[in-house]
């Protein structure tokens, strides 16, 4: 990493179903900050859906918007910001994240995310005949990546409430400690 570091964001990193999006907005809420969701914000710029870019255009198109994202990202303050499940999987946008905003990941067991997922169906990399057993996968391939999160925080047994006032307590505390 180049460059002095400055946190004027938090940013939400870790796999689907960990609650980075309910978590960041109410996080915001409490800090008085702009709630963005990467998400969201490829989905308005490319006029279709994450699962429809995936379909038509293939995982690299979608891989490719988020590094376009995460470098726009570089000139926010005051900005909670939620991140797709793979976007800190990639060594470049996990540095550039953690050049402005406190990165904070939320871990929940394979079990917990496949509970909480299940249900819907908008995420394609779920979509297959054994949808447990790729989350067990994917979580193994990413665990380097979300471990180097400033702030691991296991939002499985806790309410969106208190993973967020956990959250927000460590960004007060990182803000008062300078790095
Ligand atoms: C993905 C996670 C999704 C979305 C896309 C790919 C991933 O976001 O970016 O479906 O690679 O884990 P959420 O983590 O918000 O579900």
């Amino acid at each position: 990493m180049t460059g002095t570091r400055s946190i004027h964001n938090l940013a939400l990193i870790g796999f689907m179903g960990t609650g980075k999006s309910s978590v960041g907005r109410m996080a915001a809420d409490m800090l008085h900050f702009t709630f963005l969701d990467t998400d969201h914000v490829i989905e308005a710029r490319a006029g279709k859906a994450v699962s429809d870019i995936f379909a038509q255009e293939g995982e690299p198109a979608f891989r490719q918007w988020e590094r376009r994202i995460v470098e726009e990202l570089t000139r926010r303050a005051k900005t909670v910001i939620a991140t797709g499940g793979g976007l800190p999987a990639d060594a470049a946008n996990l540095a550039s994240l953690k050049m402005h905003a406190l990165v904070i990941c939320l871990w929940a067991s394979p079990e917990t995310i496949w509970e909480r997922v299940r249900e819907h169906d908008h995420r394609p990399l779920l979509n297959e005949p054994d949808p447990l057993g790729r989350i067990r996968e994917l979580l193994a391939e990413r665990e380097p990546f979300y471990r180097q999160a400033d702030v691991l925080v296991n939002s499985g047994m806790r309410s969106v409430r208190e993973v967020a006032q956990h959250v927000v307590h460590q960004f007060h505390m990182a803000r008062s400690v300078p790095r």
